[in-house]
């Protein structure tokens, strides 16, 4: 069944931002854009960050009709978004050889930045021929911070929950974003 705020007893807490119609329309843009991108010869692998981009991913995917590996890597989480490069740990590192092909990092959000500034010298080791971010939702609270080559939506400063977001691993399920 179809999660109606307006009738979801917990609903009170929360306010819809992006609708699922709004989400699967902008979705299947990205898609598109992706998809013109990258030609075969690419070689792409497009890698999903847990937990935050499974539901994303798995529509994204679906909308890129470029052929394409798909993996995912978990990185340990931190409280302190100025943690020094190099701190971050993968708890899930992708097995797959990136060694001369085209990365792309699948995110959720972008808040500070922080994530994806030890991400992508992890995958550049590599040594892929290109790395390149989508984020679905980009808060932008940091200036200077690197610019993803897509980003799906500029989001609220709020704390956001839904389509594959949480707070304490509550509400990851819903089918749209909403504010807490
Ligand atoms: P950054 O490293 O500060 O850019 O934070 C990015 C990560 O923090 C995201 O991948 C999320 O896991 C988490 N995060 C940031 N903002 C939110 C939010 O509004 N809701 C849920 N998770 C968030
Ligand atoms: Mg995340």
């Amino acid at each position: 069944m179809k999660e109606d705020p307006a009738t979801n007893p917990d609903s009170a807490l929360r306010e819809v931002v992006f609708s699922e119609e709004t989400i699967r329309h902008r979705v299947r843009e990205l898609g598109r854009e992706i998809s013109r991108e990258y030609s075969k010869t690419d070689r792409l692998v497009i890698i999903g960050v847990l937990k935050g981009s499974f539901l994303f991913m798995a529509d994204l995917v679906r909308a890129i009709d470029t052929p394409h590996e798909v993996d995912f890597l978990m990185a340990s989480s931190y409280g302190d978004a100025t943690v020094s490069s190099g701190d971050v740990t993968l708890l899930y590192d992708p097995k797959t050889n990136l060694e001369g092909r085209a990365v792309l990092l699948v995110e959720d959000i972008v808040d500070t930045g922080a994530t994806l500034s030890e991400l992508i010298p992890r995958m550049e080791e590599r040594g892929p021929s290109r790395v390149d971010v989508v984020t679905l939702l980009h808060k932008r609270l940091t200036d200077g911070m690197l610019e993803p080559r897509w980003v799906g939506f500029d989001a609220p400063k709020s704390f956001l929950v839904g389509y594959g977001l949480d707070h304490a691993e509550d509400f990851r399920h819903l089918p749209y974003i909403a504010s807490l």
